[in-house]
């Protein structure tokens, strides 16, 4: 019984952690975004950089809304469009997130 009280705590507890951990991933991944995407692509709505060739984060979560498919993408090279990122797993997981957190 009390290892069930225990372990019944802990799982209450686990619940504002993820979310909490879900926020904090699209905080990272915005700032991954502002520090290696934001000179080509408009990263967010209170952006001003970007340019026209490269499609907004916006646009992309709508058109593609793949999470693998925005992770091999950014696994990829794109040599002459997109420079060739050494992004950690991390990295590539939370700037999907929030790519895809655009989406409308
Ligand atoms: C040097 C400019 C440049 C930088 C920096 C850049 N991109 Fe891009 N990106 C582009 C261009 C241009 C395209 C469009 C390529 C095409 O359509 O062939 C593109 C396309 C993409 C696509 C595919 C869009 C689609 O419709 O399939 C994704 C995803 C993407 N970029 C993500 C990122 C992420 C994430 C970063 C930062 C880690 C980043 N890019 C940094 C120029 C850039």
């Amino acid at each position: 019984m009390r290892i069930f009280s225990s372990l019944l705590l802990l799982a209450l507890a686990a619940l504002p952690a993820a979310a909490q951990t879900q926020t904090q991933a699209l905080a990272q991944g915005r700032a991954v975004a502002e520090a290696w995407c934001a000179n080509c692509h408009v990263v967010g709505s209170g952006s001003r950089t970007g340019s026209d060739a490269a499609p907004s984060f916006a646009s992309i979560a709508q058109h593609r809304p793949n999470a693998s498919a925005l992770r091999i993408w950014l696994s990829q090279r794109h040599k002459d469009v997109m420079p060739n990122y050494a992004l950690s797993r991390d990295e590539v997981d939370t700037v999907v997130a929030y790519i895809l957190s655009l989406r409308q």
